[in-house]
């Protein structure tokens, strides 16, 4: 069972999230090299009045991979069509969305690693020549036809780019890899979305936040969000280090930014499986949650900070991990 109350969900779209996204380039805080390459394409493509290159955007959630996919559409001021792999079910689906575009229009299938294999074979000559062949009815009977469509960009999305198959890959000319932000970029972050959300909180309590954001913007949003909710039933309203501190404690946010599922999947692999090595699935049974959110949603920011290591036999708890849970090695593995 999957946790959608985490901090960590992008389950909740809610309307204070969307109101937070930045719409342009400039107003992306950071991925600065990603940014500069995005923007020169982008000029590229608008001198010789043609569609941008299909784009491939990678990286684990809340980093900002729809938010680019939208400002991509609004620099090349065209507009963006959204679906996702999952929701494409058969390529009819595709057809449908596919010969309802403009030129130009950004198509944003997030999730890309998850289409039926079915449709994804029509997408392919979608891509590269602009066309589809569609099946017009069944057995001796069906007829194929081809159908024009207008070029357009393809942005897809994935948290697991390994599991995104070659071809499809193959056909995105430009492929960029978002990674975990800076604390000073998370503080921006933090800063602009309180102006937008009309939030007082000081430069130290900003600080604190962007430290326990686990280096990703939409929980820097949340954390603001919520830390903002205790201030205005609990405090004056407004967001200082200590109001910030104990709101956090409430929300089980700890000081390294992990929330509970991180503390969960740590303290599984030293408590029960002896700090490792552990398969990924028993791993997932252990703490109740689904293998690919362990391995796409948690694992990628523990093995950043160094508590877990993944090893061809399975994943282990650093000794930094033991240090962080303050569990003794060498004892029986008693939690103080
Ligand atoms: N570079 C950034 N600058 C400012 N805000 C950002 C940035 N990146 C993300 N955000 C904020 O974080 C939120 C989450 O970003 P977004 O939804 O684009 O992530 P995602 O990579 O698509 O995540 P998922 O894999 O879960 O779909 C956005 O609402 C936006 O407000
Ligand atoms: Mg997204």
């Amino acid at each position: 069972m999957a946790r959608e109350d985490s901090l960590l969900s992008p389950v909740v779209e809610d309307v204070e999230e969307l109101s937070l996204r930045p719409a342009t380039l400039d107003e992306f805080v950071g991925q600065t090299r990603v940014k500069n390459r995005l923007r020169i394409s982008v000029e590229a493509a608008q001198m010789e009045d043609r569609p941008l290159d299909h784009v491939l955007l990678s990286g684990p959630p809340g980093l900002g991979k729809t938010t680019l996919a939208g400002i991509i559409a609004a620099e090349m001021g065209s507009s963006m069509r959204i679906t996702s792999g999952p929701a494409l079910e058969r390529p009819g689906d595709l057809a449908a969305i596919l010969s309802n575009l403009e030129p130009s229009d950004v198509f944003f299938i997030d999730e890309i690693h998850r289409l039926p294999r079915t449709v994804e074979e029509v997408l392919y000559s979608a891509m590269e020549d602009f066309v589809i062949d569609v099946v017009l009815g069944k057995g001796p009977a069906a007829q194929s036809i081809r159908l024009d469509l207008p070029r357009f960009t393809l942005v897809g999305a994935t948290t697991r780019k390994g599991t995104v198959t070659a071809p499809l890959r193959d056909r995105f000319g430009i492929e960029e890899k978002l990674d975990y932000y800076l604390d000073e970029e998370l503080a921006t972050i933090i800063k602009r979305s309180s102006g937008i959300l009309d939030v007082r909180i000081d430069d130290e309590a900003t600080h604190e936040l962007a430290r326990r954001s686990r280096s990703t913007p939409r929980i820097a949003n949340r954390l603001l969000a919520r830390v903002r909710d205790y201030a205005l039933a609990r405090a004056d309203g407004s967001v200082t280090t200590s109001v910030a501190q104990t709101a956090l404690e409430i929300l089980e946010v700890d000081v390294l930014g992990l929330d509970k599922v991180d503390r969960d999947i740590l303290e599984a692999i030293i408590l029960k499986f002896d700090g490792g090595p552990v398969g990924l699935n028993t791993l997932a049974i252990a703490v109740g949650e689904e293998p690919e959110t362990v391995e796409d949603a948690y694992e990628p920011f523990l093995l950043q900070v160094g508590l877990m290591q993944r090893t061809p036999r399975g994943r282990m708890a650093t000794d930094s991990a033991y240090r962080h849970l303050d569990v003794d090695r060498s004892s029986d593995g008693t939690l103080f």
